[in-house]
């Protein structure tokens, strides 16, 4: 029942995220804490859960070049919050959006328009998105 332990840190990894610099160390702090056991300190794939996991956990460093080269936010937050997954996912990874993801911010999208999110959901990508490798 490690799956409900990680939840449950998450809920109580503190720290309001503001978007910048903040949101990205305390995402990393996020990251170590609930993410890093599967997806591996660098974010690589290579945590020290990986070999036990059906399906190998993915490389978070390669997202935006997997992408053509932009970072996929939405898909990454949808990804973690579990609220949008595709159909071959694999059910290891926890969906986080059953903890407690913070408070409610707005974010600008490209086209002008504002989404609401989980404040704690954008530190992680904000995170995700510093750790990219150049294509
Ligand atoms: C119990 C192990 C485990 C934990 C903990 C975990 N993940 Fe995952 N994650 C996986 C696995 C396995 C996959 C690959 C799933 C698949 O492709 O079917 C994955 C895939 C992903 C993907 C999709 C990557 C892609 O290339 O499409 C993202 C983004 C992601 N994880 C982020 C996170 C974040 C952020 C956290 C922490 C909040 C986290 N994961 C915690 C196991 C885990």
């Amino acid at each position: 029942m490690r799956v409900f332990g990680m939840v449950a840190v998450l809920a109580l990894a503190g720290c309001v995220p503001q978007q910048g610099q903040d949101s990205v160390a305390s995402g990393r702090a996020m990251f170590m804490e609930n993410c890093a056991a599967c997806h591996g300190d660098d974010a690589k794939g290579d945590g020290p859960l990986a070999a036990s996991l059906a399906k190998a956990p993915a490389n978070l460093t390669t997202l935006a070049a997997r992408h053509g080269g932009t970072f996929p936010r939405d898909y990454v937050m949808s990804t973690i919050d579990g609220y949008r997954r595709g159909q071959h996912f694999s059910a290891a990874m926890p969906q986080f959006g059953e903890g407690d993801l913070g408070p409610i911010v707005m974010v600008g999208n490209a086209n002008g328009t504002t989404t609401p999110t989980p404040a704690k959901l954008l530190a992680l990508a904000d995170y995700l998105q510093s750790i990219q490798q150049k294509p």
